[in-house]
């Protein structure tokens, strides 16, 4: 197979990416405990999977109150700092370029999770019906939970998560990642103030699509003072539909989720975001997304565009071809294949993802997938 475009360099702000194949986030549930530290583990990790162009990491919370699982690594404190170093350390010496996830799960938490046994937060006190939250129950052991009933957030409290997000993307900087990427995708907070299910708010950051959008354009305007637009993206669901209970995911199908978030998109574009990550729906025979909603996207928006969701090099090759993306992530793809751009670029065979060790564990599942050269014995020709 052709994948010429998928190995071309492109730019991303400052950076020259060598290809344009892209590590999506990807929760792993393997951060150190106590204290949700990245760990040794984790760089390696990060540092086998350096041949994408552009990588990402997994979603990192930003504080305490926006943990929704268990074991997910946070930004917050000076040891997950220090521990996030050795990551972007490890990346670098590669020749990586790696973005950190900022992450607020909102009400798509648990008071087991919460500081104090609290309600979490959200734009509105209503529960997250088809969410799932994750709690410990033991030492490397926990279950899925309905989400607790959340509390709604004072204005000024508003103001100080903004503040909160300013702080982690400075944060990410003293980790040494080369820039940030807010999610606002998969129903987390950003995403909740963008929805009119989540977001019932009568003042100014709910009612109007303009309000419910103020959310937004004020955490996109606080990190990019921090870090500089060019140097960070926002992640969106825009038409992400539920299919099943089953999911831990569950996006917002507003009621008019093109206008929706072609206006949230003009709200990056204003403020000069370096790119869009669109997250499509990744479950088997997920439709696609509408061929007049990218072409709206690719209007709006002047930076580059990612897209993400069930993409093989050939599918991700010729939306390429269309010139409606710049970058594809192969999200699944890569938690098994560490080699990945490498496979793509040579045409060999893929490693298939086992899907009980994607959430939490150790080393299996997770660092020792191996690269295609390990899989095939080497004969030398001697006599
Ligand atoms: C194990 C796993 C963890 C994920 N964690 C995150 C995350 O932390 N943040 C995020 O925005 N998306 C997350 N996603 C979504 C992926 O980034 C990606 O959009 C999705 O896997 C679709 O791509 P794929 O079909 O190539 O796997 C996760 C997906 C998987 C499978």
């Amino acid at each position: 197979m052709n994948s010429k475009k998928l190995l071309a360099p492109v730019t991303l702000g400052r950076h020259q990416l060598a290809n344009r194949i892209v590590l999506p986030p990807l929760t792993r549930q393997r951060a150190a405990q106590p204290g949700d530290i990245p760990t040794d583990l984790m760089a390696q990790y990060y540092s086998q999977r350096a041949g994408a162009g552009f990588m990402v990491s997994e979603g990192t919370q930003i504080e305490p109150r926006g943990q929704g699982y268990a074991w997910t690594p946070g930004i917050y404190s000076q040891a997950q700092i220090a521990g996030w170093r050795k990551v972007t350390r490890a990346v670098h010496a590669e020749g990586g370029v790696i973005f950190a996830q900022l992450w607020h799960v909102g009400r798509v938490s648990h008071t087991a999770l919460q500081p104090g046994g609290a309600a979490p937060v959200a734009p509105s006190a209503l529960p997250a019906l088809n969410a799932k939250a994750f709690i410990e129950t033991g030492p490397g052991a926990g279950i899925l939970v309905a989400p607790s009933m959340p509390r709604e957030l004072s204005v000024a409290e508003i103001a100080e998560l903004v503040g909160l997000y300013a702080q982690a993307a400075r944060n990410a900087l003293e980790a040494g990642f080369d820039g940030v990427e807010i999610h606002a995708a998969n129903g987390y907070l950003v995403n909740q103030f963008i929805s009119g299910h989540a977001n019932t708010r009568t003042d100014e950051y709910g009612g109007s699509l303009a309000k419910r959008l103020r959310f937004l354009r004020e955490v996109v305007a606080a990190v990019a003072a921090v870090v500089g637009p060019e140097r960070m993206g926002v992640r969106f669901t825009p038409l992400f539909t539920s299919t099943d209970e089953d999911r831990v995911y569950i996006g917002f199908v507003e009621d008019d989720p093109h206008a929706t978030y072609i206006e949230a998109i003009k709200v990056l574009e204003q403020a000069g975001v370096g790119y869009l990550s669109i997250a499509e729906a990744d479950w088997d025979h997920a439709p696609d997304l509408p061929e007049q909603f990218r072409r709206a996207v690719r209007d709006a928006f002047s930076g580059r565009i990612v897209y993400a969701g069930r993409y093989t090099a050939e599918r991700g090759e010729r939306l390429l071809e269309t010139g409606l993306a710049d970058l594809i992530a192969f999200g699944r793809p890569f938690i098994a294949n560490p080699d990945l751009p490498a496979r793509i670029a040579n045409g060999w065979p893929l490693n298939a993802v086992d899907p009980a060790t994607m959430y939490g564990g150790t080393e299996q599942g997770y660092t020792d997938y191996p690269a295609f050269a390990e899989t095939t014995s080497i004969t030398t020709n001697k006599d």
